[in-house]
């Protein structure tokens, strides 16, 4: 596995590949990396072959935090990262610094923002987009940019944000990037609790606390197939909401019914319907998301 960290030499190998053919396969991700990325990278090999190769990006983008949120925290661990990447048959690990993203882009010498972004305006509108404004647009220009300097025929990305998946896959149409967005499923715990790097910051209590998410979502999933007719989303939300509040380190972030297409709410909630949920566990903030 060759490890990549200068954005000119990612843009010269990938140029290379591009003049001889070589598929290319691309899972961007923020590292510390789980079973949930590797699912990713499996797949993104099924795309490209053996003939292929298969990038993974480590990148704790800070355009993409608000300034209160946990960007200096954000849990790393580089040596474990290479490793599982090793192991699961990554060809390339490019692990750009901040400098090597940023320098000469801002007014400052190293500016970690950009000051040119790119900017998706109607599915980031929402949930994710309403909790966290700004976050969007951090994820639509580093996606952008990654995409230009690693020229991927197909990139991977989880379902587990379900959201951030339309709007890459809104960002490729608009734009005309060459490249397939592939949605792979969310990978859980044995409890239902989807993998996070954000896991780590639970105690022991918050973590048992956390399936509470995946109960959310068998539990509208239960009422939806139980019920003849639609159910008001007001109701089910409500119900969802007191579940999810009996346990006293949980508090609702946003619970939303949308249509999986526009993702905009629906006031009834019928089988196809997509049910999104952010809950606070103690300071951490989870998120998952299902179809019913
Ligand atoms: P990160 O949170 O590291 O996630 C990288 C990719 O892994 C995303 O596509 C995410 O949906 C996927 N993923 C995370 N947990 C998963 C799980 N339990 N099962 C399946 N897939 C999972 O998402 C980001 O980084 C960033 O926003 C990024 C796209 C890299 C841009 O900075």
């Amino acid at each position: 596995m060759r490890i990549v960290t200068s954005v000119s030499a990612m843009q010269r190998l990938a140029l290379q590949w591009k003049r001889r053919g070589t598929p290319i396969g691309f899972v961007p991700t923020m590292g510390y990396l789980h079973e949930g990325h590797l699912s990713l990278v499996r797949k993104a090999r099924q795309h490209v072959g053996k003939r292929g190769v298969v990038v993974v990006s480590i990148y704790v983008n800070p355009a993409q935090f608000a300034p209160t949120e946990d960007l200096a925290n954000y849990p790393r661990d580089l040596p474990r990262d290479k490793k599982l990447c090793r192991d699961a048959g990554v060809d390339v690990l490019f692990v750009p610094g901040d400098k090597q993203m940023y320098s000469g882009t801002g007014v400052s010498p190293v500016s970690l923002h950009p000051s040119t972004y790119v900017v998706e305006e109607n599915l980031s509108r929402g949930m994710e987009g309403e909790s966290r404004p700004a976050h969007f647009r951090g994820v639509t220009t580093i996606v952008a940019k990654l995409f230009h300097l690693v020229q991927p025929d197909v990139a991977v990305f989880g379902a587990k944000d379900f959201q951030q998946a339309a709007v890459v896959k809104r960002l490729v149409r608009d734009l005309n990037f060459p490249v397939k967005i592939v949605v792979a499923p969310t990978v859980r715990e044995t409890d239902g609790l989807a993998l996070s790097s954000r896991n780590k910051y639970l105690s022991a209590a918050e973590r048992e606390q956390a399936m509470v998410l995946w109960q959310s979502i068998q539990l509208a999933r239960q009422a939806v197939r139980a019920s003849r007719e639609a159910i008001p989303a007001s109701r089910l939300k409500s119900e969802l909401k007191w579940l999810i509040e009996t346990r006293p380190a949980a508090r609702v972030d946003y619970i939303e019914f949308l249509d999986p297409e526009t993702l905009l709410p629906v006031a009834r909630v019928k089988r196809g319907t997509h049910l999104a949920l952010a809950v606070f566990v103690g300071k951490t903030r989870l998120i998952d998301n299902g179809r019913l």
